[in-house]
């Protein structure tokens, strides 16, 4: 059996915790394969807002097996309240609920690094969720990081020992003025660690491949957007994990040829939180707008979103990086009552017209040349069918297949689960 893939497209938010929430149904495994508690993956039903940031979406369906892959980073206090939001409403996470032993830890050394290192940037800041996840990624390709697997050793007291001493002198080395009680932090790390490890820790790539070959259906769950991929986003400000297709490879010990479906999401529009280049951004009331509407607020740092037109450029790089073969376009709802609306075909890029995304896209390289669309007014919330769609809105989607050349299958209308149209 194969696996399918769904990751975001743009900077990350793209509402890949409802798509996930609504696919579920189709599948027997879902597997988180990247990043860590820096995503909020928000869904909405029966009345209930849900935000998870390692947990997969799938924990909501009895019976699906939810897997945290070898390509995630767990921190156990902030795993510990996802786990305790979970048991308010009766989830059976012992049973669906299963861990890499590959996945590596985030220490609370981890976060304090993450910090200092950002205040030592000054203007030139990345904007991390200061999650740690920086840190916890250099550990691990440094060959120095605890995995979950060593909880099951006798002496990984002793490798956390040396490894938050080397952390305190690094955050001495930076300089900057972090406050901090360690012992307080530690505490609360030993006692969220004694709940992980009443969870099941697996060898998951053999788990995957067994799943497999006994025709279990996969869907593979990424986390953050393409344009924040290590190699392949907008760096230095991306986050430091593959967020791209391949990395549901190295992140979960699935076999490139294994993978059938590439499901891509993106906003209608565009949006950014944190610093870095963002060639549509808006700074005038249409962005506002958006930001409002759209209530675009980070799931996991509340901090505000930038917002902009759709960028075609940048998502045609991201649709070709990943092999997409459907998309998926949420808040179609956000852009109703605009008049016009603008999208992003080219960009004027040091005197020349391009339509490839090139290495810089600052300001002083970038400027969006746009085509401008009829807007909408009418108010998709309450649609459930495609038929019931604006022509206007009608002819966005077909614009936008046209230009990206894969078909849009799923229009997203609203945060519940039942603002779904499939086309
Ligand atoms: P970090 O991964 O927390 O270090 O953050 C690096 C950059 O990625 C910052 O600009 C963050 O705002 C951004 N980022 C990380 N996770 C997410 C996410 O889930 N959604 C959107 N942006 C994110």
């Amino acid at each position: 059996m194969a696996v399918d893939l769904l990751l975001g497209l743009q900077w990350g938010d793209e509402g890949k915790g409802k798509i996930v929430d609504v696919l579920t149904k189709n599948y027997d495994i879902i597997a988180r394969f990247q990043g860590g508690p820096n995503a909020g993956h928000t869904l909405e039903f029966d009345g209930h807002k849900h935000v998870l940031h390692t947990i997969p979406s799938g924990i909501f369906h009895d019976g699906t097996i939810n897997l945290v892959g070898n390509g995630v980073v767990i921190d156990p206090v902030i795993f510990k309240r996802e786990l305790d939001n979970l048991e308010k409403f009766n989830i059976d996470f012992k049973k669906n609920l299963l861990i890499s032993r590959k996945a590596h830890l985030i220490l609370p050394t981890h976060r304090l690094l993450d910090a200092a290192s950002e205040a030592s940037k000054g203007k030139a800041k990345i904007g991390s969720t200061l999650k740690g996840i920086g840190p916890t990624y250099m550990d691990k390709t440094g060959r120095n990081g605890i995995r979950v697997g060593d909880l099951e050793m006798d002496n990984w007291q002793e490798k956390y020992r040396s490894l938050a001493d080397k952390h305190e002198a690094m955050i001495d080395f930076y300089n900057a003025e972090i406050q901090y009680d360690l012992s307080e932090l530690e505490a609360e790390f030993f006692r969220a660690v004694e709940v992980l490890k009443t969870l099941t820790f697996i060898d998951s790539e053999e788990y995957l491949h067994k799943a497999q070959q006994e025709g279990k259906s996969i869907l593979a769950e990424g986390a953050q957007g393409s344009l924040l991929d290590i190699d392949f986003g907008t760096y230095p400000f991306v986050t430091s994990s593959n967020t791209t297709a391949a990395g549901a490879c190295t992140g979960l010990g699935v076999a490139p040829g294994k993978i059938k479906e590439v499901y891509g999401i993106f906003k209608a529009y565009t949006t950014r939180v944190g610093s870095g280049p963002f060639p549509t951004e808006l700074f005038d009331e249409d962005g506002a707008t958006m930001g409002r509407v759209g209530n675009e607020f980070g799931a996991t740092t509340g901090r505000p979103r930038r917002c902009g037109w759709l960028d075609l450029v940048a998502l045609r790089y991201a649709v070709q990086v990943n092999g997409v073969t459907q998309l998926i376009m949420m808040k179609g709802d956000v852009l109703s009552g605009f008049e016009k609306l603008k999208v992003c075909t080219a960009y004027n890029y040091k005197g020349e017209t391009i339509q490839h995304f090139p290495y810089n896209i600052e300001a002083e390289n970038v400027t969006p040349v746009y085509t401008e669309m009829k807007g909408w007014e009418a108010d998709l919330t309450k649609m459930t069918e495609a038929s019931q769609m604006p022509k206007a809105l009608n002819d966005y989607i077909d614009y936008l297949e046209k230009e990206l050349n894969v078909p849009i299958k799923i229009v997203s209308v609203g945060p519940d689960r039942k603002q779904t149209i499939i086309r």
